[in-house]
């Protein structure tokens, strides 16, 4: 099968022929038709972060797909061949033909989403409803702050913290202010303009944070007492979660065919809706990674926030397409 592959760390992607993987008996084999950029695949492609996110070189990145069953071991009854599946796992293996995954992370495609649209969704859509209900435990009537509410995961979040009834505020650049009130939320502060702490007039239930750095170190001043702080990007800090007497901890996406199969009903029925920015063609993956580069907002558990290098000029996800419906 064609794949792209990180020969050694730090060096060019390499689009060529690779074995097609075979599975084992609680397998199944997904004949890929779309898989998307994610942060973490570069983290892991550049080494930097190597003692933490440990990869087997050569390694194909790609933790997200969408594509349709070609093969199922003997073991496998939930899916059969021909059935049109999404999903995220946490080894990689996605910019490729073909994956072998386990049933326990993947659902049925939502069917009134493209192939490219439902590749886009995994990672983000999972990594906002653990976020939100696992870690940060939002309910009804609670108050939120999205730090980075216009990017991949933060859309997700802004619409499922909406939906589940929470009043939502989002910090973001000011251009996104008309797309962020557009999904759910109530207040849109500009980062680049304005101090959260200085513009919010209460103090809220729960600070989900994906940025990092600075921002989040200035989230504890406008959490309540006995709030949560979830962080997608570094470590929280202990000492500060005692000074306030609040929650914290940094989250890692567990990918869960429930969570999943949640978030594939509410795309199915339109109440929450996927964001793909572009699309490209699978050999252009360096391409599509050149232009993520630019844009992030931090290393898991390595590196706060920095000055941006150039902004993609639009939110959504990037998708790179494998295979043509
Ligand atoms: N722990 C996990 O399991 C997990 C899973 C998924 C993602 N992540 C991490 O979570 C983070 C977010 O991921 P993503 O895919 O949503 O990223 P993304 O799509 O690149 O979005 C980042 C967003 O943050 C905005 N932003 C940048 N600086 C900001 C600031 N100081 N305040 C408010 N907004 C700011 C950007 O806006 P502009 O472009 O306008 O500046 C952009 O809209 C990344 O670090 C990613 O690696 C972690």
């Amino acid at each position: 099968m064609k794949a792209v592959r990180v020969l050694e760390y730090g060096r060019q992607l390499v689009f060529n022929d690779v074995p097609t993987p075979t599975i084992a008996r609680d397998e199944i084999l997904v004949k890929i038709k779309s898989t998307a950029v994610n942060h973490l695949d570069l983290v892991k492609a550049s080494g930097t972060a190597r003692q933490i996110l440990p990869i087997d070189l050569p390694w194909i990145p790609g933790h997200e797909f969408s594509g349709v069953v070609e093969q199922i071991g003997s073991d496998v009854a939930a899916y059969a061949p021909g059935d049109a599946v999404f999903g995220a796992n946490e080894i990689g293996g996605a910019y490729a033909e073909y994956l072998t995954v386990k049933p326990a992370i993947i659902a049925r495609k939502p069917s009134n989403l493209s192939f490219e649209e439902a590749a886009s969704a995994p990672v983000a859509a999972q990594t906002a409803w653990q976020g939100l209900f696992t870690h940060g435990h939002l309910e009804k009537g609670q108050t939120i702050l999205i730090h980075g509410g216009a990017g991949a995961v933060g859309g997700y979040a802004v619409q499922l913290a909406s939906h589940a009834g929470a009043t939502v505020t989002a910090t973001a650049s000011g251009a996104d202010e008309a797309y962020l009130k557009s999904i759910g939320a109530s207040q849109v502060i500009d980062y680049r303009e304005a101090q959260f702490e200085k513009v919010l007039r209460k103090k809220v239930d729960v600070v989900f944070d994906l940025i990092g750095g600075e921002t989040q170190k200035r989230s504890f001043l406008v959490l309540k007492e006995g709030g949560h702080l979830v962080s997608s990007t570094q470590p929280v800090s202990k000492e500060e979660t005692a000074t306030h007497r609040v929650s914290g901890e940094m989250m890692r996406l567990a990918p869960s065919a429930e969570v999943l199969g949640r978030i594939a009903r509410l795309l199915e029925e339109g109440t929450i809706r996927p964001d793909v920015a572009t699309v490209y063609a699978l050999p252009d993956a360096a391409q599509a990674w050149k232009d993520i580069a630019g844009n992030l907002p931090g290393v898991h558990g390595m590196s706060p926030s920095g000055p941006r290098a150039a902004r993609r000029g639009s939110h959504g996800k990037i998708v790179l397409r494998v295979q043509s419906a």
